[in-house]
């Protein structure tokens, strides 16, 4: 992945003349706080809620190590990565506990649709770890125009050639209607929306991603798949949701199979304590379901975003899992 095409840049951190500063999008203004992170509003539906083609950078790439590294939890060293779904929920929570666990030279790519939610999230990174350089891509990952952004923008990545690791986190995901049974889904360009986002997306941009980032002495590649434990168990009123994601652990399961040398990891954060969460417990049509979750955060079992985005860091870290293993957060 080499040099590209201008991008823009927001401008809360400090610059060590690395970035390009064209473009229209300007600097960022307000710096984001870690609160924010649950409660962006927004569901993701299966929508367009635009294809913006803002992109943008933070943080210098080459500043001495003064970010909160690994100390005892472990470091990843220098690490290239791409993680979709990055501005709400987990994977703001894994953004910035990946961040803190990088080698200074780091790079990370963050992709959603929201560019302010992720302007803000790559503002808190610079700030944090200021030794990684963040980069955010909004896309639509339900559109083919999406999906091209994402592979256009991660050829602004400067670090692969040096990089120990490269990791591909695909956690963007969406619940779909789940106010519907199966007899509902009578309509093949929903269904067909559906699965665009949640299956096809994933991976489309994995394999472009492991094309543009080939195989070379010293570089682990990484792919991660958020799942979920709908991937094994089927739930009322959640077809959409569990069949993506099965078809999802089983097409990670396939790259893992035909491709040894590439670390797959099927990981399942448990029941967060997020949007998505609120939206099981207020919409799921199955009263059973809906009364489950809402017990749950009753009764504060939900997890933490970012305890369970440590525990996956944690198992990239040891690196022991089995490639194309389904590992849960409670395991
Ligand atoms: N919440 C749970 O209890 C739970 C449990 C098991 C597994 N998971 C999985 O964890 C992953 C993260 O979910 P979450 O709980 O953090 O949910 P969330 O808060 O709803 O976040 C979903 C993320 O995906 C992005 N996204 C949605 N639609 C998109 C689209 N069309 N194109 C690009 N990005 C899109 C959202 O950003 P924008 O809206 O800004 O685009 C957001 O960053 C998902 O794969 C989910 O299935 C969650």
């Amino acid at each position: 992945m080499e040099e590209h095409s201008t991008r823009n840049t927001a401008g809360a951190q400090d610059t060590a003349g690395t970035q390009e500063t064209s473009g229209t999008q300007g600097t960022a203004g307000t710096q984001s706080t870690a609160g924010t992170q649950d409660t962006a509003g927004t569901q993701e539906t299966s929508g367009t809620q635009g294809t913006a083609s803002a992109q943008g950078t933070a943080g210098t790439q080459d500043t001495a190590g003064t970010q909160e590294t690994s100390g005892t939890r472990g470091s990843l060293g220098r690490v290239v990565c791409i993680l979709t779904g990055a501005s709400r929920g987990f994977g703001y929570s894994l953004a910035l506990e990946l961040c803190s666990r990088v080698s200074p030279g780091s790079e990370i790519l963050l992709v959603s649709r929201t560019e302010d939610a992720m302007r803000c999230l790559a503002e808190e990174l610079g700030r944090k770890c200021p030794g990684v350089r963040a980069l955010w891509q909004a896309a639509d990952l339900g559109t083919q125009e999406g999906v091209a952004k994402v592979k256009e923008a991660a050829q602004e990545l400067q670090g692969c050639h040096a990089a120990e690791k490269l990791i591909i986190v695909n956690n963007a995901g969406s619940l779909g209607d789940i106010r519907k049974s199966f007899v509902d889904f009578t309509d093949p360009e929903e269904v067909n929306k559906y699965f665009s986002f949640n299956v096809t997306s994933a991976m489309c941009l994995t394999a472009s991603l492991l094309r543009a980032v080939p195989s070379r002495p010293g570089l682990q590649r990484a792919v991660v798949n958020v799942s979920s434990l709908a991937a094994l168990k089927p739930q009322k009123s959640w077809t959409l949701y569990c069949s993506g994601k099965a078809a999802r652990d089983m097409m990670f399961q396939v790259l893992a199979t035909e491709e040894p040398d590439i670390r797959v990891l099927n990981y399942a954060p448990g029941p967060l304590d997020n949007e998505m969460q609120r939206q099981v417990r207020t919409e799921t049509a199955d009263p059973d379901i809906r009364r489950l979750f809402g017990e749950m955060k009753e009764k504060g079992q939900l997890v933490e975003c970012g305890v369970s985005a440590r525990k996956m860091i944690d198992l990239l870290v040891a690196d022991s899992y089995q490639s194309g293993a389904h590992v849960d957060f409670f395991d």
